[in-house]
């Protein structure tokens, strides 16, 4: 696809395109919904990937067309407001790069891609990344790769309503091939851990419930983060967000939260001791030990934050009780999309089988599995 993003460009606009990028989807080890709480994550960028061509036109018009969907749009320049579908991410990174930089006129976008819709694997963020990684060239910007992914997220929160945190754009733009990245969110500093486990997979897979974020429970969960603080900052005026919190001062007032309020707060301080725990497991080389956290993770995903689903929780625990498999937890904002599952190289084709013939029989359908390799983030395609 990376290969003949320009010839089907050329194909579909009767001309050449000046410049041609691409971003990948992310997986994400451990650390879920922490990144819009201030703490840590950890993801890697992996090798499904959106992918662009544009070129300039002189009609004042956006012209796009997605291969992928055969599905295309136009707008005035001048029409640059949230609309449904994929294309609100394209009208959403020009509005917002235009405003910090300078106007761009017309342009021609063809897009397509293989980052699976809805499967927690961020294609939305793979598009804004993609698209404003080659607009920054094409116009000679020079956005940082963070100012990228910070105005992807604007659009992701403007022009989709999805309250999201950064750690999607954030991987799509900064992935290196074999590491995984643990990013601060709050001050956004990161550094790079190679995931060097050449006796494991990592495996994706997908429920094929699509989970929609937005107008979804992500953004109650949001919220109910933000309670938790207002609450508990009465008490303790130096905290800013969860990440602030310790256990100790969350049990010391349970009984000012509501239930709610509690387990969710409960589930993001320990979500982040986990991380900072499993970043020290991997630096070790103790991947049994990181797979135990990921279950915990998904424990706590599940009953505590509630945001998983029964097909999701039915993965887990099918590969709870397969020998091979270190760790398995529901990835990204929830409700669906996949499993990542880490497993031992001699086990992932019994595996497959297994969880497939299971999967159908409960659910009377086929999950979609990824066989998964770290690669880089955010990269031009010549
Ligand atoms: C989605 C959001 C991210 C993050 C995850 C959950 O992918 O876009 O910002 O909150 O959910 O970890």
């Amino acid at each position: 696809m990376e290969k003949n993003i320009r010839h089907q460009f050329q194909q579909y606009f009767g001309k050449e395109a000046l410049i041609a990028a691409a971003a990948p989807g992310r997986v994400n080890l451990i650390g879920e919904h922490t990144d819009y709480n201030e703490g840590f994550v950890l993801p890697g960028a992996v090798d499904k990937k959106i992918c662009v061509a544009i070129a300039k036109n002189e009609e004042q018009k956006i012209n796009m067309y997605a291969s992928q969907y055969q599905n295309k749009f136009s707008f005035g320049t001048n029409e640059l407001h949230p609309v449904k579908g994929w294309a609100t991410y394209l009208l959403g990174m020009i509005y917002f790069l235009q405003k910090h930089n300078s106007d761009i006129g017309g342009i021609d976008i063809l897009i397509d891609g293989d980052v699976p819709v809805g499967a927690g694997m961020s294609s939305s963020a793979a598009i804004c990344s993609a698209f404003g990684f080659g607009l920054n060239e094409l116009f000679h910007w020079n956005n940082s790769r963070m100012e990228l992914a910070l105005t992807g997220q604007k659009t992701e929160h403007e022009f989709a309503s999805v309250k999201c945190g950064i750690m999607d754009q954030f991987a799509s733009l900064h992935g290196k091939k074999g590491h995984v990245m643990k990013l601060d969110c709050r001050s956004l500093d990161y550094s790079y851990i190679p995931f060097d486990f050449p006796d494991y997979k990592i495996v994706l897979v997908n429920t094929l419930v699509s989970h929609s974020l937005a107008g979804s429970e992500y953004n109650t969960r949001r919220q109910q983060c933000e309670e938790g603080i207002a609450t508990l900052q009465k008490y303790f005026p130096n905290i800013f967000s969860l990440r602030d919190v310790t256990s100790e001062q969350l049990e010391s007032h349970k009984t000012s939260l509501s239930e709610v309020v509690y387990r969710r707060c409960h589930f993001i301080i320990h979500e982040n001791m986990r991380l900072l725990q499993g970043c020290e497991l991997l630096g070790k080389g103790n991947i049994h030990a990181f797979g135990k956290l990921m279950y915990a993770s998904h424990d706590g995903l599940s009953r505590e934050y509630e945001v998983s689903c029964e097909e999701s929780d039915f993965l887990v625990e099918n590969a709870r009780s397969f020998a091979g498999v270190v760790g398995s937890r529901q990835m990204g904002g929830g409700f669906g999309g996949c499993t990542i599952n880490i497993i031992k190289n001699d086990q992932v084709e019994n595996f497959n089988r297994h969880i497939r013939s299971v999967y159908e029989r409960e659910f009377d359908k086929t999950p979609e599995i990824y066989i998964t390799q770290i690669e880089e983030g955010a990269h031009l395609i010549l």
